[in-house]
């Protein structure tokens, strides 16, 4: 899947472009499901044009799960066969994960845990690596009481899941029908809008210890939510930083995607995946995540094993 030029939903196109070359230090993979982030369409709008250089034709999509198909001569790490996933964010935007084959560097790689799905496991890297990223930075340990705005999307889920299997107490903003799957995640739901403040210190009279941000707009209720001393960081609002708090950008990691395949392994993560598409559908599973109401993450299936 890939588009000529920036634009909506209707740039995009099925096209047959040659295998990507592979660097010495790279892996090629065939990818059997992808997922979609909102920077994909973002980026395709022409949204992030300021701040990264793409070349056309883009094959859109930062995140993967597949199989090593071709090694380079320096990654002793890994063999063809081996199930992989990856957030392959690169600096120059061009061979994404919506295909077949993607050249990545090994830097960026994790083996995949055997008992996740194809498409949960391409849910997680990107997802995944920005919610385990907060909790680190924010140092999340068992005395915290951690607000989640945005609990039930893509990043919200898995940043829920992290802080509790961290042992904190986590309450969670999202509309009602999530309720339930919050409580499954292991999260205290609140419906967000007017009024969080006094929900949330019905919960947490003192207030909440740590809040992550992944919705944005919500500076205001954040700090008036905090506790004393308490720490916050956003993921979608830099101005955050004006006011004591973190704002963070996530970054291929193969060592935190290791610590995050870890807490799948010890069963304290899972991905849920809202819906699945055929990779010619795409057009529709991106449509399905501009509305801004996805239940953790929608995948891609792009070959089948
Ligand atoms: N800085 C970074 O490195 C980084 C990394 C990843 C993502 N991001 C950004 O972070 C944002 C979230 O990404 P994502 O993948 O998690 O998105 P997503 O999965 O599309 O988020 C959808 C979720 O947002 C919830 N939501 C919508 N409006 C809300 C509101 N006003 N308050 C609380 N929850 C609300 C929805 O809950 P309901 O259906 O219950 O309303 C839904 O579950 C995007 O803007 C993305 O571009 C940044």
């Amino acid at each position: 899947m890939s588009y000529d030029a920036y634009g909506d939903l209707e740039v995009l196109h099925l096209s047959d472009l040659p295998d990507p070359k592979l660097a010495p230090s790279a892996v090629l993979v065939e990818v059997r499901s992808a997922s979609v982030n909102p920077v994909d369409w973002k980026l395709m709008g022409g949204g992030l044009d300021g701040l990264m250089d793409v070349v056309f034709p883009v094959v859109p999509g930062w995140d993967a799960a597949g199989v090593v198909v071709a090694t380079g001569p320096d990654v002793p790490e890994l063999a063809v066969g081996d199930e992989v996933l990856t957030y392959a964010r690169k600096d120059l935007v061009q061979g994404g994960t919506y295909a077949e084959k993607l050249a990545v560097p090994a830097v960026s790689v994790a083996r995949k845990p055997a008992a996740m799905s194809w498409d949960e496991a391409g849910g997680l890297p990107l997802a995944g690596l920005t919610a385990l990223r907060m909790v680190e930075l924010l140092e999340v340990g068992s005395d915290d009481v951690v607000l989640v705005h945005g609990a039930s999307g893509g990043v919200g889920h898995l940043a829920v899941q992290i802080a509790a299997a961290l042992g904190a107490r986590v309450v969670g903003t999202a509309s009602e029908r999530n309720h339930d799957f919050l409580r499954d995640l292991g999260a205290e739901p609140v419906v967000y809008g007017e009024g969080l403040e006094d929900r949330v210190r019905a919960l947490a009279p003192e207030g909440a210890t740590v809040v992550l941000d992944t919705v944005g707009g919500v500076l205001e209720q954040t700090l008036a939510v905090l506790a004393e001393d308490g720490r916050h960081a956003s993921i979608t609002d830099p101005t955050v930083e004006e006011h004591g708090g973190r704002w963070v950008w996530v970054r291929p990691d193969a060592a935190a995607l290791g610590r995050l395949t870890a807490v799948v392994e010890r069963g304290q993560l899972r991905v849920e995946v809202q819906q699945s598409f055929p990779l010619e559908q795409t057009a529709d599973a991106v449509r399905l995540s501009q509305g801004g109401h996805v239940r953790g993450k929608v995948a891609l299936r792009v070959t089948e094993g």
